[in-house]
């Protein structure tokens, strides 16, 4: 079964947690999108590893990961992933695959994105990993892929400079060169998973442009990714908060705001450690926007959600929800695509009672708080998707599965 696991919102879900936890069951992860700007983040016990190009997978120690074709690697960042990965004592000699159509990341990129970002009239605010360098070099049809690395006549015409950044990774790059089209096929019958990165609202055609990724991050980039058609894609799982988060500018329709909302943003970036993976930036916060939710469900054609973090919600005494926008008296329920109606826009909320007590030891969805469990229902009525998996903390087993993805329906 190829099922995908994404990003629903504006990245940092907690897509790391539930690969590695769905990961259990699978025998290839497959990361389909992105580059180092990722962050994912997976707590087993007392071990914290944060990936950023590896996927989350890797910790089981019987499973084979492949970086796909949709991602930009740089090989600097990959390789000393890899050894802080062999310093946490994770083997994986002979378990990481790299697509040979993957796109490089070189050094220089790194350079080049902040400066451009830099320069412009209104900065994204990225990661400054060289990745919308990459991206557009590759769609401008001057990348350099992974399999470039071995074709002599390509190797010979890059500059100098270029040559001596890649040269310490070739031969170490060679023996996980694959092509992911072919291993898939020979493959079917195994539980392929399929890791994003970012999410739908970052992704350069259904995000919030020009305030995005450049990578294809929503669903159908799992398929242009691992190299198969949208056919072969059994089921799609999207990772949501039970609020909203966002790193960067650009629109934030439902984020929390000091003279409405007092210190909630504070307050749930601590509760919530609302601190990004690759940059260590503040992350901007605010409610649980139901309109982007279910923009993310239908673009992305989502089979089932995910809810993380609903522990970050214990303390509250309510706890409000983003059912629509005003904009200059008129009210949306669709997520436009117009930038200035998403910075200009007003969320509409409506409000829920807390439970006000700890959920982390529950293990079934029974267990849960009936208001925990009347917020929920709310959100799958409002989406029309179901919500079959519940993450009540960081940790592996803080986790509640309604539905196993893996199993048939
Ligand atoms: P990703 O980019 O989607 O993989 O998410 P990140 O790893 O960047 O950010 C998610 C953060 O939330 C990480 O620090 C996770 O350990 C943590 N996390 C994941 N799920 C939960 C949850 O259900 N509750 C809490 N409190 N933290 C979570
Ligand atoms: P994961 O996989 C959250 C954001 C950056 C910036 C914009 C463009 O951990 O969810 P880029 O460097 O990609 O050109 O930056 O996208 N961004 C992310 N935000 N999570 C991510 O990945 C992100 N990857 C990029 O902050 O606003
Ligand atoms: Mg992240």
């Amino acid at each position: 079964m190829n099922l995908v696991i994404m990003g629903a919102q504006w990245g940092d879900e907690g897509k790391g947690k539930i690969v590695d936890f769905l990961a259990a069951e699978s025998d290839i992860v497959l990361r389909y999108s992105g580059g180092a700007n990722a962050g994912h983040t997976v707590v087993i016990g007392e071990k914290t590893y944060k990936l950023h190009l590896i996927p989350s997978g890797i910790t089981h120690a019987d499973k084979r990961v492949v970086l796909g074709s949709g991602m930009v690697i740089d090989l600097e960042s990959l390789f000393s992933e890899l050894d802080g990965l062999s310093g946490q004592g994770i083997n994986w000699q002979g378990r990481v695959l790299i697509s040979g159509r993957a796109h490089l990341v070189l050094p220089r990129y790194r350079d080049l994105d902040r400066e451009m970002d830099s320069k412009r009239k209104l900065p994204i605010g990225t990661t400054g990993r060289g990745i919308g360098v990459a991206y557009g070099l590759k769609a401008n049809r001057d990348g350099i892929r992974v399999v470039d690395l071995f074709d002599s006549s390509i190797w010979e015409k890059l500059s100098a400079e270029d040559r001596a950044a890649l040269e310490p990774f070739r031969e170490r790059v060679r023996e996980m060169v694959v092509d992911i089209t072919y291993l898939l096929y020979k493959e079917k019958p195994l539980n392929i998973l399929f890791e994003g990165a970012q999410g739908t609202l970052l992704d350069i055609d259904s995000g919030t442009y020009p305030y995005v990724s450049s990578g294809v991050s929503c669903a159908s980039g799992a398929a242009i990714g691992a190299g198969i058609g949208p056919k072969d894609i059994n089921r799609i799982l999207g990772v949501f908060k039970a609020y909203s988060t966002r790193v960067g500018n650009g629109p934030f329709p439902s984020e929390f705001s000091r003279d409405r909302d007092g210190d909630l943003e504070s307050t749930i970036r601590e509760l919530g450690r609302e601190y990004g993976v690759t940059t260590g930036r503040p992350r901007r916060c605010g409610y649980l926007d139901l309109v982007a939710l279910k923009y993310g469900c239908l673009t992305n054609s989502i089979d089932s959600l995910v809810m993380t973090h609903l522990d970050v919600y214990d303390e509250m005494e309510e706890i409000s929800v983003c059912t629509s926008y005003n904009f200059k008296g008129k009210e949306f329920l669709n997520f436009p695509a117009s930038l200035e109606i998403l910075e200009g826009a007003m969320p509409v909320l409506r409000s829920f009672k807390g439970w006000r007590q700890d959920i982390s030891g529950c293990s079934r969805y029974e267990d849960l708080p009936v208001e925990a469990r009347e917020y929920l229902e709310f959100i799958e009525e409002y989406t029309e998707t179901p919500i079959d998996i519940i993450s009540v903390g960081y940790r592996r087993e803080e986790t509640i599965v309604r539905k196993d993805p893996w199993t048939p329906s």
